[in-house]
């Protein structure tokens, strides 16, 4: 019976820095690269790192610890470690459904981060083969208008991008994850520095610097405040049950907080890393900074196409890009996977591919929405992807967030908590009872009903 016990052998990340990797690759994605440069260039530059900061040590923090702890107490799925510790705790077991919102949440986002990634990779070849050198703006946002029209092409890179992240969590916590890890965050590393090197002689880093950390305080609106307790909040995986998931592999003498906050750190170098690489670049060519699709996919490749080497560094890019989107998508599917191996003690492998190619049919829904579909709407006229990363960015993940910090504080037994937590004095116990069981969901409370008002107020 070796082979079907082997399933349900508990497994362990090898080392606690395996662990910071890990959990770093998950949170170092999209986010960081795309969105998080441009919102702090545009509400208040520095002033809005400093905010961004406070967010991230009074509600990314907290949470992020809430969930490892409870996945380390609970060593198992986010769906059965729910269960388990309600019980413990003497509460409904309908507290799993958090760890089913999660699940759900996991699915989505891979559906159409799985498209979006493939978008990065295959200007990992368009812009390294010198489609963009010299090329005018007009013809870098044709070429990016005609990728978007082109169903095949989007599927093409999609089922790549699905395929290979399929095959690294098939293969299991250590020879999956932690070998993908192994690989991709060093290069991670290795390809920002080496495009900070570059962006530093680009001629336009004093501008980008500028930019990103001049002190703008009338810039700062209340608005900001919930752009960077959202941003805190997305960049650091948290509110779906993917870092309890990999928390449940965490060995049981790591210490929690100095972990976390290195993760957390880790995020947020690269958040910064990312922007001194992007922002010089694209002012050196005298160009506007844009947001999101058009920043990375028409602006970069436009400023890259002017500079001697762009096409190299370019592809760099797009790769730092991919591997970051990577490390980021074989989290997404660990709570499901892991759900799923443990209730059927099932093979891992064969869970993998359905999930994925569940996944995946899902994810054509979004390549529609920028061809074929794209006059098909939904609710407040948002396409198939908006309606999808809507409602998992804006209403799965920060619901899951708050209850699962205000189950950590407040439901789960006292002496549980300070002992995963190691700790022993009580005013320490009781200042983080105020910041995680207190501030961190009422700050999320806030940007939640922000977010939702707006939707709610168009459905009458
Ligand atoms: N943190 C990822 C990024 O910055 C995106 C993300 C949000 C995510 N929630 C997640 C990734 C959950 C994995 C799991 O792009």
């Amino acid at each position: 019976m070796a082979t079907s016990s082997s399933s349900t052998a508990p497994q362990r990340w090898s080392s606690r820095w395996l662990f910071v990797l890990a959990a770093a690759g998950s949170a170092v994605g999209l986010g960081n690269i795309w969105k998080f440069p441009y919102i702090a260039g545009e509400n208040g530059g520095g002033a809005f790192v400093l905010i961004y900061l406070v967010c991230i040590a009074a509600v990314g923090i907290p949470i992020m610890v809430s969930e490892v702890l409870m996945g380390r107490q609970g060593r198992s799925s986010p769906i059965h470690t729910m269960r388990k510790l309600a019980k413990q705790a003497g509460r409904s077991q309908r507290w799993s459904i958090l760890g089913w919102m999660g699940v759900l949440a996991g699915f989505l986002i891979l559906s159409y981060y799985a498209v979006i990634a493939g978008w990065a990779v295959s200007y990992i070849w368009a812009s390294g083969s010198g489609t963009f050198d010299g090329a005018s703006a007009q013809m870098v946002g044709a070429t990016f208008d005609e990728f978007l029209a082109s169903p095949m092409e989007l599927i093409a890179y999609q089922t790549g991008f699905m395929i290979l992240t399929i095959w690294i969590v098939g293969r299991g916590v250590t020879k999956g994850l932690e070998a993908a890890i192994r690989w991709f965050m060093p290069l991670l590393f290795l390809l920002l520095i080496a495009l900070l090197v570059y962006s530093f002689n680009s001629g336009g880093f004093d501008q980008g610097f500028a930019f990103m950390f001049d002190m703008k305080w009338q810039a700062v609106t209340a608005d900001s405040w919930l752009i960077a307790m959202g941003q805190a909040f997305f960049t650091l995986s948290l509110g779906m049950g993917t870092m309890m998931a990999y928390g449940s592999y965490v060995p049981d003498d790591a210490n929690l907080g100095s972990t976390v906050f290195t993760i957390a750190a880790l995020d947020t170098v690269i958040a910064i890393a990312a922007g001194l690489a992007i922002f010089p670049i694209v002012f050196a060519n005298g160009l506007e900074v844009a947001q999101g699709p058009g920043l990375t996919f028409v602006t970069l490749p436009l400023a890259f196409g002017q500079m001697p080497l762009g096409n190299v560094f370019g592809a760099l890019f797009f790769s730092l890009l991919s591997f970051a989107a990577i490390t980021s998508a074989i989290s997404l599917t660990e709570p499901a996977l892991a759900f799923l191996v443990e209730e059927y003690n099932a093979k891992r492998q064969r869970v993998a591919i359905s999930l994925g190619v569940i996944c995946w049919a899902l994810g054509l829904g979004t390549v529609f929405s920028f061809n074929i579909w794209s006059d098909v709407t939904f609710i407040g006229g948002l396409t198939f992807f908006d309606t999808v990363d809507y409602f998992s960015q804006n209403i799965l993940l920060p619901l899951g967030g708050m209850l699962i910090t205000f189950f950590a504080v407040w439901l789960l037994p006292k002496g549980m908590l300070d002992s995963q937590l190691g700790i022993q004095s009580t005013g320490i116990s009781w200042a983080w009872r105020v910041v995680a069981g207190i501030i961190a969901p009422l700050g999320v409370l806030a940007v939640f009903t922000s977010t939702i008002w707006p939707l709610l107020s168009g459905l009458w």
